[in-house]
Order: structure tokens, then sequence, then C-alpha cells
């Protein structure tokens, strides 16, 4: 059986000269490589006690949607500025290529609730302590946080001292 890191393709220079793109649309185009995705992240969470998922725009979708779907959770998404269309509060991160807005609906996450957040890679981080800020403010307790890939060398870990983090492929030296 092929390991999923085979089915991760690596393409140089994309988007900017010298980043090595770690590409899961090779991984989603093959079904037994999409089933492996998705069987691997339900064992990070299978033993859990946790009440929803929350992933971001739009790759974080592709992944949590599936493993809450999968674990009959429900799945909140955290969208990009401008697209929840009730009220939602907001939180400005840096991302690996400039800075962006993120947005979560109020009603999405209660206090208390134990949350996990999934997405396809973690780079420098950025993206996850902002998701992380937004359910911390409407009381959530976030409880694990599952990557598909890590980017080691950007330290992505490093901001995220005191939560418990797990990433299914990661690579070096990039
Ligand atoms: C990518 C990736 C992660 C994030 C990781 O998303 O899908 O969400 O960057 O980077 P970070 O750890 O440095 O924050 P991107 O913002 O490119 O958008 P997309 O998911 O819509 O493609
Ligand atoms: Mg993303």
């Amino acid at each position: 059986m092929k390991k999923l890191k085979e089915y991760i393709r690596s393409i140089p220079d994309f988007p900017e000269q010298g980043i090595i793109f770690r590409d899961i649309t090779s991984m989603l185009q093959d079904a037994d490589g999409l089933a492996l995705a998705v069987n691997k992240l339900r064992d990070e969470v299978k033993d859990l006690d946790y009440d929803i998922i929350v992933g971001p725009e739009s790759r974080g979708f592709i992944f949590g949607v599936p493993l809450a779907y999968a674990e009959h959770k429900p799945f909140i998404p955290i969208r990009k500025k401008g697209k929840l269309p009730c009220e939602t509060i907001s939180v400005e991160y840096d991302l690996e290529y400039g800075k962006g807005i993120l947005e979560i609906h109020k009603d999405a996450v209660s206090p208390g609730q134990r949350v996990v957040i999934v997405d396809d890679l973690i780079a420098t981080g950025g993206t996850t302590q902002a998701m992380i800020k937004l359910i911390e403010q409407l009381g959530g307790v976030v409880v694990k946080l599952c990557f598909m890939i890590e980017l080691k060398d950007l330290k992505g870990r490093d901001k995220l001292k005191g939560y418990s983090v797990s990433s299914l492929v990661s690579y070096e030296d990039d």
C-alpha cells in the first residue's frame, strides 16, 4: 500500500521562485489517496472527547468536512472576510504570502465546547493562531490541531505551545 506522502507531489518554484509547493491535489484525485488521508485523520481524533470540528477556507474544508461526516460531528467553517452572512467576529493574521482577515459566525461555537481544528497544512502557524483566537473568543476550548502536512522549517509549532498538535506528513529543508 502506498504511503500518504507518496500521494503528495512537490512542485518547485510555485507560487514563487525558491518555494517548493506541496500539492495535495494529486492525493485528492486518487480515491485511495483521499480515503487514506481521511482515515488517517480519523485515527487522530477517534479517542478524543470533543464536540465540533473547525476548518478554514479553503483547503481546510477539503479535509474538515469528510472528517466531520465520518465521525458524525458538526463542521464549523472559518472563512475569509465578507463571506459569512450572519453576525461574525474577525481577526487579522499573517499569511505565508501576505496578510488576511478570517471570520467565524458568532453562534457557531458555544462556551465550553471542545474543538478540533483541521487544516491541510501548517507553515508559519499564522492561520492556526488566528483560528485559535476566534474560537477562544467565543469560549471554545481547542483540544487538538490536526494537519495533513507540516512544513517544519517554518516553525509553526512554536506559535502553538501548550496545544496538542499532530501532522500526518512533514517536510524539512524547504
Ligand atoms: C494555506 C494552507 C493553510 C495556511 C498555512 O492556506 O491551506 O491554511 O496557508 O499557512 P500558515 O501556517 O503560514 O498560516 P491559504 O491561506 O494559502 O489559502 P487556501 O487554503 O484558501 O488555499
Ligand atoms: Mg488554507
